[in-house]
């Protein structure tokens, strides 16, 4: 007797192309949903990142009854806050505030557009003068002799609730165009 031989005639379970296919849609929502997770988590660890321009924009100079009745510029200290990613620093620096013109305060750098030393207001002169090489300034801050190659730097100012604000920035000496440094 001969035996036939048998087929089988079982179903393929599942095709490769398919199963690659479902293998792929599985990975896919399992990357969607671990990035939903981490997002959180990137929000948190970037924060200070994101943060330091805002904090670091505007500092307080003084409530503006202080400066109403100036005459002449005043020397202001104030507290400069930084944050470098996660590192805060606090130092102080000076600004001159300058008597309200047209009902604006103006606030000037002290640091001179020469080679940076600090100029001074010399109340006797009526004037600012840089001790390092005799630059000299009118009190509204214009140019007037020496090496200085621009006029001192104006701070952008504001009030705010009844506080005199400065946002502090720093310029490049040596060029007759007031440029801001990063
Ligand atoms: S640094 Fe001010 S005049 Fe030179």
């Amino acid at each position: 007797m001969q035996l036939t031989p048998q087929t089988t005639d079982a179903p393929e379970i599942a095709p490769t192309g398919r199963r690659s296919f479902l293998g792929a849609m599985l990975a896919l929502s399992a990357a969607a949903v671990s990035a939903l997770l981490a997002l959180p988590l990137i929000r948190f660890s970037t924060f200070p990142l994101r943060q330091s321009a805002a904090e670091s924009d505007w500092t307080e100079i003084g409530p503006i009854a202080e400066f109403s009745s100036i005459t002449a510029p005043v020397p202001k200290t104030i507290t400069l806050e930084r944050r470098d990613a996660w590192q805060k620093s606090v130092s102080q620096t000076a600004v001159y505030v300058l008597p309200a013109k047209a009902g604006q305060f103006r606030v000037l750098s002290p640091i001179c557009p020469h080679l940076g030393c600090s100029v001074r207001w010399e109340s006797a002169q009526d004037k600012f003068v840089c001790p390092c090489h005799s630059g000299s300034f009118t009190s509204d801050g214009e140019r007037i002799s020496g090496p200085p190659p621009r006029s001192m730097d104006a701070l952008e100012s504001k009030v705010e609730g009844g506080v005199l604000k400065v946002r502090y920035q720093y310029f490049r000496q040596l060029v007759s165009i007031k440029e801001v440094m990063a």
